[in-house]
């Protein structure tokens, strides 16, 4: 039997360790920093996406600021993953260290990856780890070479260009600072030996912390072989450390999820104000035009038109759709409806195809059926409206009577006229129709008319009368001057 690369390469077992527990400080947010959203994703959940790509025996998340929140994010991301809790003794290195103890007793490679590290994705990782195991290296480093490496840990290499150590910035001479290849913060060691290392790191540093990056010059001095392998693009290792980092990493992210989305045959208009989240999916033959955010779980089929100007949260868009100048969260839209422009669409609201939920109008809790239309000016709320039905401009459903909400029913092909108020709970049965103005109080029964607006009185000459001499009393006087011309 021949071994295949692959199998030699896959025969020691491997372990990811996520360091999460730092503080963020540079973030100055009351949120921890790898909670943090990019792409609708915490940059945890990102790294551990492309972590569980490696299929690693075990993964190990270092959590300790905002313990629980941070943990939570980390067990919905990878529920397999074991929980460590840091201590109070700062610094990468201890981070790895109480990983390693609670690992034990894990034989193998050990894979470790910053939290902070949104691009960093499964290829690259593995391929790290390939080159560690083929080469026979006991501890290895992704490095890139930056075009502005402020911030980064330095490659310290000598004149054979032989990887030294690492130094951090802090630490770094004025000639060490001016190297550009810096560490990219993913590692791989090997775990024989690697306890007793971990125990050897000191804290004499700028920062006194135990630095994970101070392993490599240990395992230089041990007799280790230390490897720094340049990642192909330094992009893939940008690391967040401030918000104005982070707003770099939603871009490139963002640029990269459109390009996706694009070759995938989806138009999009104006790349550069089109937002679409990692979880977004969307059809062939897709338009997306300017201004437009996708969010979350937010599903568009073929054909659908989204955009300008739109938000859509965790909604629904069917085939051939039209949605314009819209805010929706967790909504349905139907196979070749129509939406906007300007409707704000929330949670609860399902429009059934070819239906319509036009311009200024509100709905929530609103299931209204295929082909039904609430075109103008509306608000409907808590109500079920059934299929072919039309709503008229400026309805506003009266469901909260300050303590519940109530429901409204409208059936299927009903005509309800402009301006009317439906006060919840009331049904309006099938085929029926209201008049204009009505305050539908009372249930309206299949096929009737409801009308409750009191007739309409004319009081002539109140005009003159009330407002003498006004524009509107000459103007009145002079149409009626005319009209009496006019009669012969
Ligand atoms: C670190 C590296 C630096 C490298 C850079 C790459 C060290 C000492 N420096 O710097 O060489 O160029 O990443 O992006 O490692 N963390 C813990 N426990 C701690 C401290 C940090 O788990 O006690 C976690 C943080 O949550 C974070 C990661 O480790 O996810 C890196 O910490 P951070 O403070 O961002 O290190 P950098 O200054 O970026
Ligand atoms: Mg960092």
């Amino acid at each position: 039997m021949t071994i295949s690369p692959q199998s030699a390469f896959t025969g020691r077992p491997l372990a990811v360790v996520v360091l999460a527990a730092g503080q963020g400080t540079r973030m100055r947010s009351a949120r921890p920093k790898v909670l943090h959203e990019i792409a609708g994703l915490p940059m945890l959940g990102h790294v551990l996406v492309a972590a569980r790509g490696l299929r690693p025996a075990r993964i190990a998340v270092v959590v300790r600021q905002d313990r629980d929140a941070v943990a939570a994010v980390a067990l919905e991301h990878a529920p397999e993953a074991i929980l460590v809790d840091q201590d109070e003794v700062p610094g990468t290195g201890r981070a790895l260290e109480v990983a390693v103890a609670a690992l034990a007793p894990f034989e193998g490679d050990v894979l470790v990856v910053n939290g902070d590290l949104p691009h960093v994705d499964t290829d690259t990782m593995r391929a790290l780890h390939q080159e560690h195991v083929l080469r026979g290296a006991t501890a290895s480093v992704l490095t890139a070479v930056f075009a502005d490496p402020t911030g980064a840990g330095r490659i310290v290499r000598d004149r054979e260009g032989s990887f030294l150590r690492i130094v951090e910035e802090r630490d770094a001479s004025p000639e060490e600072r001016r190297i550009v290849e810096g560490n990219g913060g993913v590692y791989v060691f090997r775990t024989a030996g690697l306890g007793r290392r971990l125990e050897g790191l000191g804290t004499a540093n700028a920062q006194g912390e135990r630095y994970i990056t101070d392993l490599v010059a240990l395992t230089r001095d041990a007799g280790g072989t230390v490897l720094a392998v340049p990642a192909a693009d330094e992009g893939v290792v940008a690391g967040v450390n401030d918000r104005v980092q982070l707003a770099t990493a939603a871009r490139r992210m963002n640029d990269a999820i459109v390009r996706r989305h694009q070759l995938a045959g989806v138009t999009v208009v104006d790349p550069l104000t089109t937002w679409i989240d990692a979880t977004v999916t969307i059809g062939e033959d897709v338009e997306i035009r300017p201004n437009t955010q996708l969010q979350r779980a937010t599903a568009i089929e073929r054909g659908a038109v989204v955009g300008p100007d739109t938000t859509l949260l965790d909604t629904e868009v069917g085939e051939g759709a039209r949605v314009n100048r819209t805010d929706a969260t967790l909504a349905v839209i139907g196979a070749g409806a129509d939406v906007g422009p300007f409707a704000y669409l929330r949670p609860g609201t399902r429009l059934g195809a070819g239906g319509k939920i036009g311009t200024f109008v509100e709905t929530k809790n609103a299931v209204i059926g295929a082909s039904s239309k609430v075109p103008h000016l509306s608000y409907i709320g808590d109500t079920e409206v059934g299929e072919r039905s039309n709503i008229g401009a400026n309805t506003i459903t009266a469901n909260y009577d300050g303590v519940h909400k109530h429901r409204t029913t409208v059936g299927s092909a009903v005509r309800t006229g402009s301006h009317n108020v439906f006060v919840a709970p009331v049904t309006i049965g099938d085929g029926a129709y209201t008049g204009a103005g009505t305050v539908v109080r009372k249930d309206v029964p299949a096929g009737s008319l409801a009308v409750n607006v009191a007739p309409q009185r004319n009081i002539e000459g109140w005009v003159e009368q009330h407002r003498p001499g006004t524009d509107a009393a000459t103007t009145a006087a002079r149409a009626q001057g005319a009209q009496q011309e006019d009669t012969p």
